[in-house]
């Protein structure tokens, strides 16, 4: 018999009662280490004591308006975030794919409104994820997730990542847009070229094109940088960026230029619960400790740690762990095994993370972790790769 809760996701068998911290506690009485973080959410990590009192504090007050008034919190974190990065206007909306919808919507717009109506394509990458919808799974292009579900929505091309020859040959009279993650998170923690980030923005100035950054997972100080282009000097003309902004609470936000902003006039794209009170109170809230001086650079230092501690397992354990990737506290381990075996292992050692793409697991802790969970995180995956040893000598035997 089919569940009542749809069959869309192969769930561990573990439910949660609690968190503190970077801790979570199983409805089982079992305790585990986070370095999933709700798959890279949980900015400020479980229960944090500012997050929850501005959500509770709001919720009394007042949870939804709707659009059609003013919504202070939500003038607020606009002007918080246009504050912090290159953008000039701020579009909320409630998560990735609908923020990654709407940046698109905005490039082919400004191309439009600013005399390019034929320039409507969306040059994409190889092993990009941008979400679920019929756009964004067009623009992710992986046939695996577009399996039953009709054609592909038009408009979305795709080249191999890293390679400006192949994006200037793709270049076309209708393209009106690149789009890219700074690092690929879901095929695997790869990173863009900080060269080739600099190199695209030269193009896209060259040929008139808008450059798009998807910072739904990179964003947000998961890399060490409020967002994670800042690493490589150049800045988009639009940004999408979802997942740590309301740590937990869902929230996403669509951050652009005057030049791409200024065409999204009134009536020109909208959502219900976007950027309601509730929502952005929680978000505002992450900003103040992500914002608060030293912050980001305590996030850094812990990703150095965990670089360091991560490089030693590796060496120590070659046969279970073959490479480090990522940035800031946006880690990849290449495994050896299966990277779902190294998972059931790592979580019976009671550490959480979260598998992508290239047999990679994921770590992707709360930005909060302390250099004490750092250390824990790495003694637990190398308990689970001895485990993981104990059986492959079991099977042998
Ligand atoms: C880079 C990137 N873009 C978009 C999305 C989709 O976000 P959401 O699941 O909030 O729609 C994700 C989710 O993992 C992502 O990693």
């Amino acid at each position: 018999m089919i569940p009542a809760l749809m069959p869309t996701y192969n769930r561990a068998d573990l439910a949660f009662e609690r968190g503190e911290g970077a801790w979570l506690y199983a409805t089982d009485g079992r305790r585990f280490l986070d370095f999933a973080a709700g798959i890279a959410t949980c900015s400020l990590g479980h229960a944090n004591a500012h997050l929850v009192k501005a959500i509770s504090e709001q919720a009394a007050r007042v949870i939804h308006v709707s659009n059609l008034f003013r919504i202070p919190q939500a003038e607020k974190l606009a002007a918080r975030l246009v504050e912090a990065t290159f953008a000039d206007s701020v579009f909320f909306c409630n998560s990735g794919a609908e923020a990654n919808e709407g940046m698109v919507k905005a490039v082919r717009r400004a191309q439009a409104k600013s005399g390019h109506p034929e320039r409507t394509r969306i040059l994409c990458f190889d092993g990009a994820f941008h979400g679920r919808t019929l756009g964004m799974l067009s623009a992710t292009g992986n046939p695996a997730y577009l399996d039953g579900f009709g054609e592909r929505a038009p408009g979305f091309d795709h080249v191999p990542l890293n390679n400006m020859n192949a994006v200037r040959s793709a270049i076309t009279p209708e393209t009106a847009g690149v789009m890219l993650e700074p690092v690929q998170g879901e095929s695997g923690i790869k990173a863009a070229d900080m060269r080739f980030l600099r190199e695209l923005r030269t193009m896209c100035d060259e040929f008139g094109l808008f450059l798009a950054f998807d910072e739904v997972q990179t964003g947000v100080g998961r890399t060490g940088k409020l967002f994670a282009h800042e690493w490589a000097g150049v800045t988009p003309d639009v940004m999408s960026t979802a997942k740590g902004l309301g740590g937990g609470f869902p929230i996403g936000a669509i951050l652009a230029t005057e030049t791409v902003a200024k065409h999204l006039t009134a009536g020109s794209h909208g959502t219900t619960f976007g950027g309601n009170p509730l929502a952005c109170a929680a978000a505002n809230a992450v900003l103040d400790v992500l914002l608060a001086p030293g912050f980001l650079e305590q996030v850094r230092e812990r990703a150095r740690l965990l670089d360091t501690l991560l490089d030693n397992l590796i060496r120590e354990c070659p046969d279970i762990f073959s490479e480090r990737r990522g940035l800031g506290l946006l880690i990849g381990l290449k495994c050896v095994p299966k990277a779902a075996d190294v998972l059931n292992a790592a979580h019976n050692a009671g550490l959480l993370a979260v598998t992508a793409g290239d047999n990679v697991l994921r770590l992707v802790p709360p930005l909060v972790i302390t250099e004490a969970d750092c250390h824990e995180a790495v003694s637990r995956l190398k308990q689970a790769a001895e485990a993981i040893r104990a059986t492959s000598r079991e099977t042998v035997s």
